[in-house]
């Protein structure tokens, strides 16, 4: 109740919950294309949405990516969640030290005034490594705490601009334009009905595992994010979205 006041989009926020299926969503104003401020505001409404529903010595999954660093820029101490974690749901997925999960994980820790757990593995990884490296004692209890998350807290974009920020290989990036692949989440890509067309091989959270959690909070905004937002939740097992209000307004005249 309170949020919805504060943002003031109550019907953009009930639509979107109808078409998209979901049990919250959480629209600010703005578009976070043209305005960092805007994510940053994702970033605020995320931490308040988290301050309603996290219970002490819980663990926090999150990804990478600048709207996740915009939560973590915006977090502060979780008054009612003590002794939290935080983990990073996947390996680092080919991002910029500032934008990986690991990064974001410590930051979030830190203001929240939890603690966190961290992944060091290369990505992508080939089949080889991938089985060694699981079978790592270190890498085998980071990856169960992080399996077992209470929340996971994730980006989602556009596939192309992704695969091209990950400098992905000509060949990978083949594929996924073969594939017509529109969206991108937890190193997953997927097309236009939600279907997977590529998926990095990296430790962490798998696509299944999503399904054993209640609460999947995806944060993304941006007109140009609308296409990929509808795309990611066509198969999506998260429940909750925070956006803004131009990818809100674009998704609903695309639906
Ligand atoms: O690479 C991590 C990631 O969360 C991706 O899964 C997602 O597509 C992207 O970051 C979102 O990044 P941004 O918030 O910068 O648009």
């Amino acid at each position: 109740h309170f949020m919805n006041e504060v943002s003031g989009f109550n019907l953009l926020e009930q639509h979107l919950k109808d078409k998209l299926q979901l049990d919250h969503v959480i629209v600010v104003p703005g578009n976070s294309d043209e305005h960092d401020w805007v994510k940053q505001e994702l970033g605020k409404a995320c931490v308040n949405y988290l301050k309603l529903m996290l219970q002490s010595n819980q663990t926090i999954a999150v990804t990478g990516g600048t709207s996740m660093a915009a939560v973590a820029e915006m977090m502060h101490p979780l008054e009612k969640a003590r002794d939290c974690m935080f983990v990073p749901a996947r390996g680092g997925l080919g991002e910029r030290v500032e934008n990986q999960a690991n990064t974001i994980c410590v930051e979030m820790a830190r203001k929240a005034k939890g603690q966190y757990r961290l992944l060091y593995v290369p990505d992508p990884l080939s089949e080889e490594s991938y089985q060694s490296i699981i079978g790592e004692p270190s890498v085998k209890e980071a990856l169960e705490l992080i399996r077992d998350a209470d929340v996971v807290i994730h980006g989602i974009g556009d596939a192309l601009t992704m695969a091209k920020r990950r400098k992905t290989s000509e060949e990978v990036l083949e594929k996924i334009v073969q594939g017509n692949a529109i969206s991108e989440a937890f190193g997953y890509y997927f097309d236009s009905e939600g279907q997977v067309v590529h998926k990095v091989r990296t430790v962490g959270i798998q696509l299944e595992d999503l399904s054993d959690t209640n609460c999947v909070i995806a944060v993304a905004g941006g007109e140009s994010k609308a296409k990929a937002i509808t795309s990611y939740f066509k198969e999506g097992k998260s429940n909750v979205l925070i956006t803004d209000e131009a990818a809100a307004n674009e998704l609903l005249r695309e639906i």
